[in-house]
């Protein structure tokens, strides 16, 4: 019997988290024991939140969640090598409508020829959030636009108080 605990993690840059990313992990976490969800460092230049701040709203976000089972946490460098000291098997992304695919596929095809032995997972978006993404997300709250159906409450807290003053 295999006792090993099947450990994904969930990458991106979840500037900021969206329901759509929600529900991409709370579906992951039927599949796998342990789900790390990693904000990317690398990210942070040309990001609207920090690395801190990102975490802090995914951690908010997830607070309803089992914290043996979720864990927030964030990487630097290759996804590869993070995977391998968090001893992970499997990579988690989801996957909306074909725009995604290209790049998906690719990322996944580096990532698997740089570790073979990590597994990419895709879980399609439920059709609610097929629209719906970090940079859509930013763009609309930017112009004071309500975002409250997009994101999970603490994130639509966040970003109000972000553009709040802003011309
Ligand atoms: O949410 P995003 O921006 O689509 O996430 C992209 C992310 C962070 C998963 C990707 O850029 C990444 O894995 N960056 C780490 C650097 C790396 O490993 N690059 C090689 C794979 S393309």
């Amino acid at each position: 019997m295999n006792l090993m605990p099947r450990i994904a993690v969930y990458p991106g840059s979840f500037d900021p988290p969206t329901l759509g990313h929600l529900s991409v992990l709370e579906r992951g976490l039927h599949l796998f024991d342990r789900v790390i969800v990693a904000v990317a460092r690398n990210s942070e230049k040309k990001s609207l939140f920090t690395t801190q701040e990102r975490m802090e709203m995914l951690r908010e976000s997830l607070a309803g969640l089992d914290p043996r089972q979720v864990e927030v946490d964030s990487f630097d460098g290759l996804l590869v090598d993070y995977a391998r000291s968090r001893k992970a098997t499997a990579l988690l992304r989801g996957l909306r409508a074909t725009a995604d695919f290209e790049y998906e596929f690719q990322m996944a095809m580096v990532n698997r020829h740089m570790e073979g032995g990590l597994q990419s997972v895709f879980l399609m978006t439920e059709y609610q959030w097929l629209y719906i993404s970090s940079s859509i997300v930013r763009e609309i709250a930017s112009y004071g636009a309500d975002v409250r159906a997009m994101v999970p409450a603490p994130v639509a807290d966040r970003l109000e108080k972000k553009f709040a003053g802003r011309p």
